[in-house]
């Protein structure tokens, strides 16, 4: 059986801002074996890492983040100190050193998303599997999926497994990236009979990781990663 993967939700959500180049670092020093993040485009065309549709939760400016030029935004701050960072200041930092997964939050982030990682994979060294794009939208899956057809996908839900199982199927799909409270151990080994990883999500308490272990999924998300 493969190892089960061991990933920081937004970086290492609990013991740094997250989705911030500073998470990212505290997730890598745990040694995880993936770090997941959240993609948005902003009104100048660039992808920036970060969770919200606004900006108010966790930055000094308020809005939505969509509306506003990558300068702009890099004026704002996290909690005084923190910048939001670019998908290819993530990548940098990463560096090939664990596997991203890629969540296309905000809309029409799905081909901007292909071509940053193709150059990554074109002209830094990176090849495919290290990358895992997800996202809850089916369109946006869709859209990468017609673009490269190599890249991994992840098919998240909060709802219902075997549906996502279905849409799984018309994309190829990788994963499914199913909420923890969905799963248990007869629905997990069906999806993993049936090709796909299972990789749950924010599993940060010590009795559900273990209960997530021993239904034997593939990956846990976790906002502790270093619990994992
Ligand atoms: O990708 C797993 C998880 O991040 C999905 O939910 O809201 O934390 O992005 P959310
Ligand atoms: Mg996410």
């Amino acid at each position: 059986m493969q190892k089960r993967l061991k990933i920081g939700h937004r970086g290492a959500k609990n013991h740094v801002a997250e989705n911030t180049i500073e998470s990212i670092e505290k997730a890598l020093e745990f040694g995880v074996d993936g770090i997941e993040i959240d993609v948005h485009k902003c009104a100048s065309g660039e992808l920036v890492v970060f969770h919200d549709f606004t900006l108010d939760r966790m930055t000094n400016a308020s809005g939505e983040i969509g509306k506003y030029t990558l300068k702009e935004l890099k004026s704002f701050k996290i909690e005084n100190r923190f910048l939001i960072p670019t998908l290819q200041e993530v990548l940098d930092v990463i560096d090939k050193k664990c596997m991203l997964n890629i969540e296309l939050k905000g809309k029409d982030t799905a081909a901007e998303t292909c071509k940053i990682v193709s150059h990554y994979i074109e002209n830094k060294g990176w090849t495919n599997d290290p990358f895992l794009i997800s996202s809850f939208q089916e369109k946006q899956l869709e859209e990468v999926f017609k673009i490269n057809k190599n890249l991994r996908l992840g098919v998240l839900t909060k709802a219902n497994v075997a549906d996502a199982m279905e849409f799984a199927k018309t994309i190829n799909a990788y994963a499914l990236h199913p909420n923890y409270t969905l799963l248990s151990k007869d629905n997990v080994k069906l999806a993993q009979k049936e090709g796909y990883k299972v990789m749950t999500w924010t599993v940060n308490d010590d009795e559900s990781i273990k209960r997530m272990t021993s239904y034997g999924v593939d990956a846990i998300i976790s906002d502790n990663p270093d619990r994992l």
